[in-house]
């Protein structure tokens, strides 16, 4: 696939997600540094030095060193396709841009890393098949256009558009674009990258080399697709890109995975998806209602609906529920932690009427 320019014209926008990714390195030894043994007696400090605590976090740090090697590579990828740049004046970190690197190395694993082959299995799978059985025409697939909205790093419109369909892919986060461009289309070989994504939390950890174990990326060669391979990414906000009257055409289906409760108001998501489909067309869901913007303040907060009410305005919205179902799902997680965050989602197939 051939990089595309970004369309997003919020400069500053960019510029930040680009500083967030290139003080990685220096945002997390702050954090390393508050850490550090300073809070202990010196009797403490030494037992805990025997034991083998100083050199835990020397690998901790090296981590984090080589996971911005891998980030630097990212940001000059996007720097050769953008008109922006990091060079000049220092800036700051936001918080909540640190917050969005670290949770890439975890999105990294969920889509394109070995390691998130059981995610994938949960999430992405039931999606396809559902896909396959409802064309289950390969020549025709590739006139059916699929929309995937807020697809993360792309890799669930990345396997769409391999099982012969054409894809849009929409995502609005500059870390994800960045990223999804770059494993798109410079992985040419399978494990090409190491990361560490697990070093940002040390709490709930076993074995050191638990969080300091390195993660290969990508689990698959994405630079490698068939003939007539047909994935086109949609940058921006699904609210803005994927109105009728900037989508081409409606689609004959749209898909979304883990995305309904990233709205402020789903029942905008909703209409929104109706009026993207075509009479007849289907829209297959599978996420849990974890609406994201439920702890931000009054102007930023989501309306946070229940599933017997979300259900009932999708009937409401002109649509017909066709399968409907429960199933288990993880997230990000760690496997060798302690903890894992574990959904029961909603998994639903609906036709526009
Ligand atoms: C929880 S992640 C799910 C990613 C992917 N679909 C998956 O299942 O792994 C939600 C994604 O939706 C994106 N997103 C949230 N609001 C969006 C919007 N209004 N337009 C486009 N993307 C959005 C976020 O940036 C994020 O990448």
């Amino acid at each position: 696939m051939d990089p595309r320019p970004y369309q997003h014209d919020d400069y500053d926008f960019m510029k930040r997600t680009l500083t967030s990714m290139k003080n990685y390195r220096d945002d997390n030894r702050i954090s390393y540094k508050h850490r550090s043994l300073s809070v202990c007696p010196l009797q403490h400090q030494t037992k805990l030095m025997d034991a083998g605590y100083g050199d835990y976090l020397k690998n901790v740090t090296d981590c984090i060193e080589n996971n911005q090697i891998v980030l630097d590579e990212i940001l000059a990828f996007a720097e050769s396709q953008m008109d922006v740049s990091t060079e000049g004046k220092e800036i700051k970190t936001l918080s909540q841009d640190h917050s969005r690197v670290r949770e890439l190395f975890r999105q990294i694993v969920r889509e394109w890393c070995e390691e998130g082959r059981d995610e994938r299995r949960q999430s992405f799978a039931p999606l396809l098949d559902e896909l396959n059985s409802l064309y289950p025409d390969e020549k025709a697939r590739a006139s059916v256009r699929i929309l995937v909205p807020g697809c993360g790093l792309a890799r669930l419109p990345f396997d769409i558009a391999l099982a012969g369909f054409h894809c849009l892919a929409n995502e609005q986060s500059y870390h994800m674009l960045m990223t999804a461009e770059f494993i798109l289309n410079r992985c040419e070989r399978t494990a090409k990258y190491r990361i560490y994504p697990w070093v940002h939390n040390l709490t709930n950890v076993l074995n050191a080399n638990d969080i300091t174990a390195p993660v290969a990326f990508p689990d698959i060669s994405p630079t490698q697709t068939p003939d007539g391979f047909q994935l086109e990414v949609l940058p921006g906000d699904f609210s803005d890109v994927c109105r009728p009257e900037n989508l081409e055409q409606p689609v004959s289906c749209v898909v979304t995975s883990f995305f309904l409760d990233s709205a402020h108001n789903v029942l905008d998501f909703i209409k929104l998806i109706g009026d993207a489909l075509e009479p007849g067309g289907f829209w297959l869901n599978l996420g849990p209602l974890n609406y994201v913007y439920a702890g931000f303040s009054d102007v930023e907060m989501s309306i946070q609906l229940t599933w017997e009410t979300l259900r009932e305005s999708i009937v409401e919205a002109g649509f017909k529920f066709v399968k409907e179902s429960f199933v288990d799902n993880s997230y990000g997680s760690n496997e060798r932690s302690m903890t894992a965050v574990q959904y029961k989602c909603p998994f639903f197939v609906c036709q526009k009427k």
